[in-house]
């Protein structure tokens, strides 16, 4: 009976153990597999949610009632091959997209699976608000070029031209006086007037320049348009900007994120193939494209974006009007000082922030209810030296 009795407390000791292992293995996995999930599904999307809406894809929430997994592994990895094979599915959503083809996708079925899992067990209420800020801000942030690689301005470049027709009106001037090569007069004339003509139209072009450009709307090299993408096709601004949650540039995305894209959208309905083509020239030729930066503070102003976008929690619409829709960017505010100033004077700081716990008296005024709010100006928001280096 003794001898019974142990072995059977063996076993049970063995069958505890044993399903605990078990356990702990399955909640382990399922636990790296939802993170390995969530980390596929960065490059998903760009062009697609889970409940959130229609990207630039469908809404991929519920796809796994809407087809079986076979064909999803199969369409997932390659989903321009199921549209050639003339796949009926296939061909019906590429047309209802617009003919965008989503990229082939080099991963396993396995991995697949992960993501449609993933798909599936999504709550979209519980984590939108922290991937949208994180997730491309991780992944994309090597893709962000610091403005420091724009073209400051276009009217540098007649510094040359300039001195060269400055030296042009002194040789005519020295002849018409002192060598008196030429002989006939009128020529020096001529030659004067020309120069002086166009010195004046460079000290205009010069002019306009300096300082304030309030809807300043210059040229870019690609007709890149906000509307399109931002507007239309509801790309996060974060997604190509997302430096600006947390440096003091808000950045440019790099010809190398706009290829997440268009390695398969090769033409536009506006432009045609023209304008993408230059995506891939600056590629082949690696050379960066050189955006010209449309809003410029003079040197001696610091301004964060960080500490606006994240910590201030502004909208860029706020500072930078309604982006998305604009085909070309233009400055809307006029980044002037008393600009800054005003909206320091008027807005509120996040003030349960713990940067801001030393400010005792505003939080006992706060607290006594003598003060309801605390704006930028009474933190230090017109301390000349917080904005000026
Ligand atoms: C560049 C944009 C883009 C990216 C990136 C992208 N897709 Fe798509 N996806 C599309 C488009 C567009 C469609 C519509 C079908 C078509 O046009 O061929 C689509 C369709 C789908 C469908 C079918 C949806 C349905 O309603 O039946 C699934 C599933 C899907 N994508 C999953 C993924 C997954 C998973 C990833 C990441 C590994 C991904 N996609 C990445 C653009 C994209
Ligand atoms: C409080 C006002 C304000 C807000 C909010 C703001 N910006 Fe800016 N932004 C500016 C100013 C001012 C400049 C010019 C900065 C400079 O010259 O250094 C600028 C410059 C930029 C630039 C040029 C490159 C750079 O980093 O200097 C980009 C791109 C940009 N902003 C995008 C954004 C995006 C995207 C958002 C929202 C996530 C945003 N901004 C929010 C004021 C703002
Ligand atoms: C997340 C996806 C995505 C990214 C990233 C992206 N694009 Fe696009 N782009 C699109 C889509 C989709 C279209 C097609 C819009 C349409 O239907 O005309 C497009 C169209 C265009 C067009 C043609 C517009 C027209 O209608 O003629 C140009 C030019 C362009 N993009 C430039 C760029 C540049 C430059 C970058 C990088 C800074 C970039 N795109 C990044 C998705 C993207
Ligand atoms: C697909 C990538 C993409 C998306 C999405 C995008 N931008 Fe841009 N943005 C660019 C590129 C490329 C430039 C430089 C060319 C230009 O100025 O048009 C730019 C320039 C800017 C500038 C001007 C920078 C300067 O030179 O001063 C601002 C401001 C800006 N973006 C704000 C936004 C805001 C706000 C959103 C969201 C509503 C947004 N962007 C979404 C790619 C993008
Ligand atoms: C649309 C409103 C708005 C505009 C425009 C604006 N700011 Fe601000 N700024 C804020 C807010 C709100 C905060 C406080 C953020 C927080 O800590 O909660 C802030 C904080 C700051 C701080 C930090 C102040 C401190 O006490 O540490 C600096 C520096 C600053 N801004 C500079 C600028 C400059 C320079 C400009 C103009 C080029 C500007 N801001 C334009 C709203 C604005
Ligand atoms: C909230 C940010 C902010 C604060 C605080 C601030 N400035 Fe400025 N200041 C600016 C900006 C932005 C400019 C650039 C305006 C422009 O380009 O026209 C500027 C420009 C200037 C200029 C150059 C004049 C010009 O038109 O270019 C002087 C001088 C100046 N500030 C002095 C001060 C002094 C003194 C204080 C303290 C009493 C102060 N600033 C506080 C943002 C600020």
């Amino acid at each position: 009976m003794c001898t019974y009795h142990k072995i059977k407390m063996k076993l049970i000791k063995h069958f505890v153990f044993l399903t605990t292992l078990l356990l702990f293995t399955t909640m382990t996995i399922t636990k790296i597999q939802a993170q390995e999930g969530k980390d596929l599904f960065t490059v998903c999307a760009a062009c697609h949610t889970i409940g959130g809406g229609k990207l630039i894809g469908p809404d991929l929430k519920g796809v796994n009632d809407r087809q079986d997994e076979a064909w999803l592994i199969k369409f997932i990895q390659n989903s321009q091959a199921l549209v050639q094979a003339g796949d009926e599915i296939a061909v019906k959503l590429f047309a209802e997209n617009n003919n965008i083809p989503m990229p082939p996708n080099n991963l396993t079925d396995d991995q697949v699976r992960t993501l449609l899992k993933y798909i599936e067990e999504f709550d979209a209420t519980k984590v939108v608000a922290s991937t949208v800020q994180e997730k491309p801000a991780e992944t994309v942030s090597e893709n962000i070029i610091e403005p420091s690689y724009l073209r400051k301005a276009d009217a540098r470049k007649y510094g040359t031209t300039f001195i060269i027709v400055l030296i042009l009106i002194m040789l005519a001037l020295a002849d018409l006086f002192v060598t008196r090569f030429i002989k006939a007069k009128f020529v020096h004339l001529i030659v004067i007037l020309i120069a002086i003509f166009i010195m004046g139209e460079i000290i205009v072009i010069e002019a306009q320049g300096i300082g304030r450009q309030q809807y300043y709307e210059p040229e870019q090299p690609i007709a890149f348009s906000h509307k399109i993408h931002a507007g239309q096709n509801k790309i996060d601004c974060l997604y190509c900007h997302s430096t600006a949650t947390k440096s003091m540039h808000a950045g440019i995305p790099s010809t190398q994120l706009c290829m997440n894209c268009h390695t398969v959208v090769k033409s536009g309905k506006i432009t045609g193939t023209e304008e993408i083509a230059k995506i891939y020239k600056s590629l082949e030729t690696q050379t960066p494209i050189e955006w010209i930066k449309v809003h410029n503070v003079p040197d001696h102003v610091f301004f964060s974006h960080a500490q606006h976008v994240e910590v201030g929690k502004i909208s860029c619409n706020e500072c930078h009007g309604p982006v998305e829709t604009m085909d070309r960017m233009m400055q809307v505010s006029d980044l002037s000082m008393g600009w800054c100033i005003d909206c320091h004077r008027t807005r509120e700081v996040q003030f349960t922030n713990n940067f801001y716990k030393d400010y005792k008296k505003l939080h006992e005024e706060i607290n006594s209810g003598k003060r309801s709010r605390v704006t930028v100006d009474l933190v230090g928001g017109e301390d000349c030296q917080k904005c000026h280096y």
